[in-house]
């Protein structure tokens, strides 16, 4: 359960495999006074992720955990989470997808960010199908993480405009501002409605 009242802090997971700018974003976030959040643990599954960097510059607990054998590697997560008390998963440029099971036991309590307008553009290489597709406008979304891909409830959405000029470098970049505006606003929204 989720502790909605008194001075305790809503635990935060962050899972990222790359550059990290949302877990930075949300770690910057949660360090202001009133914030109802913490960051309790990063986790990756790569030592080369470059995000890790902040569990260092801001003494955040962090683990890396392999994806050689899924069914280890979550059960290693799992225990990690429970070790931690953490109430709420932040997938943030996680590249490795969690099973069935995994989400059924943090059911309502996983969350993603993703550089598309959902249900539009699934998946990878969001921005050049854009590109491609002459759409006017992408954006980013913040949902809940089901079983079935980028597909679970909407918490959030931000809509960009597409640029004549734009390739899919300079979208990513504008979309990835807007992500960082975002996610902590639908954080709020996911601990009013828990
Ligand atoms: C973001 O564009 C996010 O939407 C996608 O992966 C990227 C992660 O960027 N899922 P960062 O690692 O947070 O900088």
């Amino acid at each position: 359960m989720l502790k909605l009242t008194g001075t305790t802090k809503i635990n935060i997971a962050v899972f990222i495999s790359g550059n990290g700018s949302n877990l930075k974003n949300l770690i910057l976030k949660s360090l202001k006074k009133r914030s109802k959040f913490e960051i309790k643990l990063i986790i990756s599954d790569k030592a080369t992720s470059k995000g890790l960097k902040y569990a260092r510059k801001f003494r955040i607990k962090k683990k890396i955990i392999d994806y050689l054998n899924r069914r280890n590697a979550e059960k290693t997560i799992f225990v990690e989470l429970k070790k931690n008390d953490i109430d709420l998963i932040c997938l943030a440029g996680y590249m490795k997808i969690l099973s069935k099971n995994f989400i059924k036991k943090f059911k309502g309590k996983i969350i993603n960010i993703h550089p598309s307008l959902l249900p539009k553009y699934k998946g990878l290489n969001t921005h050049q199908r854009v590109i491609n597709n002459k759409e006017k406008y992408s954006g980013c979304t913040i949902h809940y993480v089901t079983s079935k891909l980028d597909s679970g409830k909407i918490i959030l959405q931000k809509k960009v405009k597409v640029l004549k000029s734009d390739d899919s470098n300079k979208l990513a970049k504008r979309i990835l501002k807007q992500e960082h505006i975002l996610y902590p606003k639908a954080l709020k929204k996911v601990f009013i409605s828990l």
